[in-house]
């Protein structure tokens, strides 16, 4: 805890430096492309835009990340980092690891961001006791999203289990109609494998498996059956699902063309985005058998240091982002939910209502965990690894014992 003179201090030194800093823009590396995604920025840069400070977009398209997370590396190296940055879990961690990241202890001081501010978040937007990132939402990936006319036209309830989900995928694909809208791009076989390891093996050994990383999970038969299951997925998936953007296949639930798609809540910011009305155009749900589960990811904000104090731009950025307002408003149109406890849930839809008391119960009875697809359960090397074995499998170059003894290895290595 800052004490209140350490706190004063610090707030005129910060005073100092932003009046003695002229007025820059803020450069923002980020990954949201899509359709949703762009209005949620929209949000975000309006907000900044209103407070007089300019927004230099940097757009690295690419879903999860990964591009992202390398055009960033690169832009480092040669020693021009953006002034703030989309980040994950993991990613933050590491980037602090190697000292890259400003302090923003005086605004979180300032804004009583450690009282609000979740602690499965605060995990990572901490380092060494100091505020490196400031989180904007809280997504999950457990979900399921549904085209409400195809399941009430063949009498498809919300699938409660595996065998539900099955069956209901066959009475789709009975009907002509694509059963499962998916883009074949590793990490959203990956984004799938969260939901299916969680769904066969239940949380525990989730824990075991993705976050304590433990060998004998990881080659036991309840993996081998979570792969068997990606492979039933794959029977349910159209043949032009290779490399497939994310939100295209979205488009196809939209549009009628598929029943289903299994996708983080970002996926809600394309429903709205196309006016659609969640319970009337489309229903949302979580993966059967993950009905207690949270599997949560976080974007977060990360600033590069660019010099002892942080920047004003970089400051206002902050601020703008932890405000609750913003935390409703953007939230409201991304798909996520807010990353502080204290915003009311009014301006939510039904799933985003739903999304708030998922994760309030989940993080109350011990059942939220990070996501292994999107960074929030072990480091990219490791993730990476296991995004290799994971598409290999779904594209049928390996079976599923190869799969299980290729993801303990990846592991091994990797450690
Ligand atoms: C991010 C979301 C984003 C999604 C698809 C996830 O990793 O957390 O904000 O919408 O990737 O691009």
């Amino acid at each position: 805890m800052m004490s209140l003179k350490s706190l004063k201090l610090g707030l005129a030194a910060l005073a100092m430096s932003t009046s003695l800093a002229s007025a820059a823009d803020v450069e923002v590396l980020h990954w949201w492309t899509s359709g949703g995604e762009a209005a949620a920025l929209n949000v975000l840069k309006q907000d900044l835009e209103s407070q007089g400070i300019g927004w230099q977009d940097m757009p690295v398209a690419g879903g999860g990340g990964t591009q992202a997370m390398t055009v960033l590396r690169a832009r480092v190296t040669s020693g021009n980092p953006p002034t703030a940055v989309q980040m994950l879990g993991f990613d933050i961690t590491d980037w602090a690891k190697e000292g890259a990241l400003a302090d923003l202890n005086i605004i979180a001081g300032m804004e009583g961001w450690d009282d609000v501010v979740p602690a499965a978040l605060q995990k990572f937007s901490k380092y060494d006791g100091k505020w490196v990132a400031a989180p904007v939402n809280v997504h999950s990936t457990n979900w399921v999203w549904a085209n409400k006319a195809i399941l009430d036209e063949l009498g498809i309830e919300p699938p409660q289990n595996w065998d539900e989900f099955v069956a209901a995928l066959e009475k789709v694909k009975a009907s002509g109609k694509t059963a499962i809208a998916h883009g074949g791009q590793a990490w959203q076989d990956a984004t799938i494998f969260d939901a299916v390891v969680m769904a066969t093996g239940g949380p525990e050994f989730y824990q075991k498996a993705f976050i304590d990383l433990d060998e004998e999970a990881l080659g036991s038969d309840t993996m081998k059956e979570a792969f068997d299951r990606m492979a039933v997925i794959r029977s349910y998936v159209d043949d032009n699902f290779s490399g497939r953007d994310w939100n295209l296949a979205t488009a196809m639930v939209i549009n009628g063309d598929a029943a289903f798609q299994m996708m983080g809540d970002w996926a809600k910011g394309e429903f709205l985005n196309a006016g659609k009305k969640p319970d009337e155009d489309f229903l949302c749900f979580r993966f059967p058998g993950t009905q207690d589960q949270v599997t949560f990811n976080a974007d977060q904000f990360a600033m590069f240091a660019q010099g002892p104090e942080v920047g004003k731009e970089q400051a206002a950025l902050a601020t703008a982002i932890l405000s609750p307002s913003f935390q409703s408003a953007f939230n409201v149109v991304k798909g996520s939910v807010p990353a502080r406890t204290d915003v009311p849930n009014d301006a939510f839809d039904a799933c985003g209502k739903k999304g708030m008391a998922d994760l309030k119960k989940a993080a109350d009875s011990g059942n939220l965990y990070g996501s292994m697809a999107h960074g929030h359960a072990n480091p990219a090397a490791i993730k990476n690894a296991m995004y290799d074995v994971i598409t290999a499998h779904f594209n049928g170059e390996y079976d599923s014992e190869t799969a299980v003894a290729e993801l303990v290895t990846a592991v091994q290595i990797n450690k």
